[in-house]
């Protein structure tokens, strides 16, 4: 028994299940195009990707499934594990709907080596996964069991620096380097920024030495590690999108890194 960990994934998959129906609904997720055939994969990680047809992919916190959808459209073998049951349950009616295979599994990202057998060519997670784990080595560990032997993690992040800030964009008021649990209570999320939806989230800060350490430990390979100076989707309200689809910090002159990995 850990009362802490209870806790913590009960209150965050309450928010997430709240969130996914929201979600699932918004503009931010572009159900319409995505209905009719368009990825939601963005070309970072499509980069990262490669040729994917044939190849067995995990996929770390899917959410609703869109990408875990997109993965199977061209052409890979997917398993795809999240918190939330809600999630969950709209990825399987996705997945219906959209006439893909996609396996999807609920539960904890720690136990997935008890709740999946198999081992992947490809473990993919990206865009707010690690900020909901409290310990990073666990996680690392967990990627390095569920890959074959010369299997590949594909990991693309919103970079550190980004979650010292304010949602205003305007004061720095969180740690870079883990230190306790962040815990808050919410009104509206990154998709319906002025929405109100009551919940309390508790969330990690993890720098960018300890996820790089924490995938050396598990004996993994770093490969390659990129940093941008754009965020791919607008986390934040009123950010810059500099060109379509790259957003900054608003009225930034400064180029924050935003994405990693
Ligand atoms: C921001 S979303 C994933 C990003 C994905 N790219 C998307 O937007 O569709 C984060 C997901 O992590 C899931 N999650 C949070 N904590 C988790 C945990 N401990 N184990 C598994 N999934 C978790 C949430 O339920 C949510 O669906």
């Amino acid at each position: 028994m850990n009362p802490a960990k209870d806790r913590y994934l009960a209150l965050n998959r309450q928010s997430w299940n709240t969130w996914a129906d929201s979600n699932y609904k918004s503009d931010f997720y572009q159900m319409e195009a995505f209905r009719k055939g368009a990825s939601s994969l963005k070309e970072i990680e499509t980069a990262l990707l490669g040729e994917v047809r044939g190849k067995s992919i995990l996929h770390l916190q899917c959410h609703f499934g869109q990408d875990s959808i997109s993965l199977a459209r061209m052409g890979a073998n997917v398993t795809a594990l999240d918190l939330s049951d809600r999630a969950i349950d709209l990825a399987n009616q996705l997945n219906q709907e959209m006439g893909t295979s996609v396996k999807f599994i609920q539960g904890d990202v720690y136990a997935a080596p008890e709740l999946i057998q198999d081992q992947f060519d490809i473990v993919f997670t990206t865009w707010g996964t690690i900020g909901w784990l409290p310990d990073i080595q666990k996680w690392a560990h967990v990627v390095a069991k569920m890959l074959k032997p010369g299997g590949r993690l594909v990991f693309a992040e919103f970079h550190p620096v980004i979650w010292m800030y304010d949602d205003q964009q305007e004061e720095i008021i969180y740690n870079y380097l883990n230190g306790a649990a962040i815990e808050e209570e919410v009104e509206g999320n990154y998709a319906e920024k002025d929405k109100v939806m009551r919940g309390t989230i508790i969330s990690w800060n993890h720098g960018l030495s300890e996820v790089i350490q924490a995938l050396l430990s598990a004996n993994l390979t770093l490969t390659s590690l990129s940093e941008y100076d754009y965020s791919p989707y607008e986390i934040f309200k009123e950010m810059d999108e500099i060109e379509p689809g790259k957003f900054r910090l608003k009225n930034s002159e400064t180029k924050c890194p935003y994405a990693t990995l």
